[in-house]
């Protein structure tokens, strides 16, 4: 592993559509208050698109913030992951759309389902593709419009979600960096916790029909405790576990960015692994869970709040539907 060229996050880019939906603005929607809201999740507001707005314009407006930043042309991206649960369509995939919106003529790409997990799943996969030496810019972006999946009509899930897009870009650590990108990962699957957070309408298992409709099968439907429950032992295991085997302990994290879909979740690890609440990264308040979004969006607030710099640990961790999860850890390499 000593000498393997590693891959580090040379750049970002974040999009989310402008209109803010506060929790008084959904308490006009459904049976809800702001207090439980914040209460039990944290989050205040969020950005929902307007109607028909899809993930790819998304992703392909932050995938703009990001060239810019990075100066760099979309002709340069060699590979694009996409990391999505909403994607626009079956197919083309929405690496395809984005491929084609941003005009990145030399690019091929693919997307990656995982569901809240899915931005850290294709972070490591974009990595390999780096370290075997095959591309030297891997574009990975995580976009998802959770409102077009959301019942209008269930309190339980439409607090929870926002709209957004990140994107990231991965290229080879130079020499002399040898300590710097992608450390480590770990990540699994559960899939005996499918049940408790899914969608059942509109696959091969029940095709889209006047039955699937009607019985609101198009929908976000979760069991919010049971994957409370899992997200915060699944959590705390994983990123216990990533940082035994690397000779570390929550002292040496410089930053803490988890998926965005719980304060408490978030809390309950960061006091597990013994963090100092100034290194746990938190927007979930300004954006509810954007699922593939959260942790690019949290990675450009820790820079833009000066609490993610050279040099710094980074440990990402998330926990989804599937049920999917997974750790991260990185040297912060600009
Ligand atoms: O990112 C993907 C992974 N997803 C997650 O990580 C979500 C994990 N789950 C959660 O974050 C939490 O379970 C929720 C935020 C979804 C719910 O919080 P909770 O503390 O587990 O609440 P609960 O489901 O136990 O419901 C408590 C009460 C119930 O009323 P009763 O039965 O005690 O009378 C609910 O009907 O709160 C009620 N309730 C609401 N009240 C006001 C449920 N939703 C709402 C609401 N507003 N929006």
């Amino acid at each position: 592993m000593a000498n393997r060229r590693r891959a580090k996050i040379t750049a970002l880019g974040r999009y989310v559509p402008p209109r803010v939906v506060t929790n008084h603005d959904l308490s006009k929607l459904v049976d809800t208050n702001h207090e439980w809201i914040v209460e039990r999740t944290g989050i205040h507001e969020r950005h929902w698109v307007e109607k028909g707005t899809p993930t790819s314009e998304l992703g392909a407006k932050a995938v703009d913030d990001l060239l810019k930043r990075r100066g760099i042309e979309a002709d340069d991206i060699e590979l694009i992951i996409v990391a999505t649960v909403t994607p626009d369509m079956f197919f083309p995939s929405t690496a395809c759309l984005i491929q084609d919106k941003i005009r990145a003529t030399r690019a091929w790409g693919f997307d990656i389902s995982a569901a809240c997990s899915s931005f850290l799943y294709a972070l490591t996969t974009g990595a390999q593709f780096i370290e075997s030496g095959q591309h030297s810019k891997v574009l990975v972006v995580g976009a998802d419009v959770m409102t077009s999946i959301l019942n209008p009509e269930d309190r339980t899930t439409l607090i929870l979600f926002g709209d957004g897009a990140g994107a990231i870009l991965l290229e080879p650590c130079a020499e002399g960096e040898e300590a710097f990108g992608v450390l480590d990962y770990r990540h699994e699957i559960d899939g005996s916790g499918g049940e408790h957070l899914y969608m059942p309408g509109g696959g091969s298992l029940n095709p889209s029909s006047r039955e699937t409709v009607d019985g609101k099968m198009h929908y976000v439907h979760q069991n919010g405790q049971a994957v409370f429950k899992y997200a915060v032992r699944k959590m705390q295991e994983l990123s216990r576990s990533i940082l035994e085997r690397n000779n570390l302990t929550g002292a040496d994290i410089g930053a803490f960015i988890a998926h965005q879909a719980n304060l408490r979740i978030i809390d309950a690890t960061a006091n597990k692994i013994g963090l100092d609440q100034s290194k746990v990264i938190k927007n979930i308040h300004k954006y509810g869970n954007t699922t593939a979004a959260t942790i690019p969006l949290a990675i450009g607030d820790a820079i833009d709040d000066g609490k993610l710099k050279k040099g710094d640990l980074v440990l990402f961790a998330a926990v989804g539907a599937g049920f999917t999860s997974g750790c991260v850890l990185a040297r912060w390499a600009y």
